[in-house]
């Protein structure tokens, strides 16, 4: 079984994947280009693509006869045709659960970043312009109390609400589905079915849902303006979802306090603006950037191609 793995993986994983299978690793990390992807599916059994692949129609028509499963590394894949796949029975799988607790951790980091302004604090003191202590300054704004809007309460939204309730805040939701009430009280969760009255509420917001062809730009310039002017946004789904434009035009103007971003709409592009802002934290795309979680993730691939090899259902399945 031939398992081609487009991007570098922790060494380890790739260790134990030429032990398990014959596969084609990326030793030196370059990207493939939409071609390159086509040729792989062409001949792999199996491929292994990450979030940065655009695995679309058009590699997949290209797939061998072979081909039986993408092995996304990676929980996201929105990067994937799944239509596409499912219409050529080839199967998707992805690795949930192993990176809730990073990237619940790096959206903490980012409402604590951006109320206390710790970027902006950074900046200014590697610049020489700290002249010392003063009663008034670099002033930021405390969580205990709060609001925070988690939009998409799942595996990381609820992450991030039991580290938030630490930190004081209260919590409010949207989500498709009402959670179970057991998990509503275990969170101190409040459940509001309309999107746009939980933001007007809102001091930080968290976004944590899918991207899919109904949360594209569900952050647009309209959705934007319900948020309160002294409130926080907060994206470490997928930049997508927000219109990146309508948000730097939004903080610019003072109709927003400030955003923590890990997640661009064009990553590895940044708007311009977001750029020049000093009311915004900018991190690039480590939600799930530890040892650890990789680490976990890598095995969930493995398991999953292993389970393929030995004609079982697969332990996560995005497609069956
Ligand atoms: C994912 O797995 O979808 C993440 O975005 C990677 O950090």
């Amino acid at each position: 079984m031939l398992v081609v793995v487009t991007r570098k993986l922790p060494r380890a994983v790739e260790e134990r994947m030429r032990a398990l299978f014959d596969v084609e690793l990326n030793a030196t990390d370059r990207p493939l280009s939409q071609d390159e992807l086509a040729s792989a599916a062409a001949r792999a059994d199996v491929l292994v693509p990450t979030v940065t692949d655009r695995i679309d129609a058009t590699v997949i028509e290209r797939a061998g006869p072979r081909l039986r499963l993408l092995a996304n590394f990676g929980v996201g894949v929105n990067h994937v045709d799944l239509r596409a796949a499912q219409a050529r029975g080839i199967q998707v799988s992805n690795t949930p659960g192993v990176l809730t607790d990073a990237t619940a951790d790096i959206a903490m980091l980012l409402i604590l970043a951006v109320t206390r302004r710790a970027s902006a604090g950074e900046r200014l003191l590697r610049e020489g312009r700290f002249t010392g202590w003063t009663p008034t300054f670099h002033l930021g704004t405390s969580l205990r109390g709060k609001r925070l809007a988690v939009v998409g309460l799942g595996r990381i939204g609820q992450a991030l609400a039991r580290r938030a309730r630490v930190f004081g805040l209260e919590i409010h939701y949207h989500n498709r589905q009402r959670v179970s009430r057991q998990t509503e009280n275990e969170l101190a969760a409040s459940y509001e079915p309309d999107l746009d009255l939980l933001l007007a509420e809102a001091d930080v917001v968290s976004l944590h849902c899918p991207l899919t062809p109904q949360t594209r730009h569900l952050f647009s310039s309209e959705r934007l303006s319900r948020i309160r002017p002294s409130a926080y946004l907060v994206n470490t789904a997928r930049g997508e979802i927000v219109d990146e434009a309508a948000l730097a035009a939004r903080l610019r103007s003072g109709g927003l306090a400030g955003a923590g971003l890990d997640v661009y709409e064009a990553e590895p592009e940044v708007h311009p603006d977001l750029l020049g802002l000093d009311n915004v934290v900018l991190l690039p795309h480590l939600g799930s950037a530890t040892e650890e979680a990789r680490l976990a993730m890598g095995q969930k691939v493995i398991q999953n191609i292993s389970a393929l090899a030995a004609g079982e259902p697969l332990p996560d399945t995005v497609l069956p």
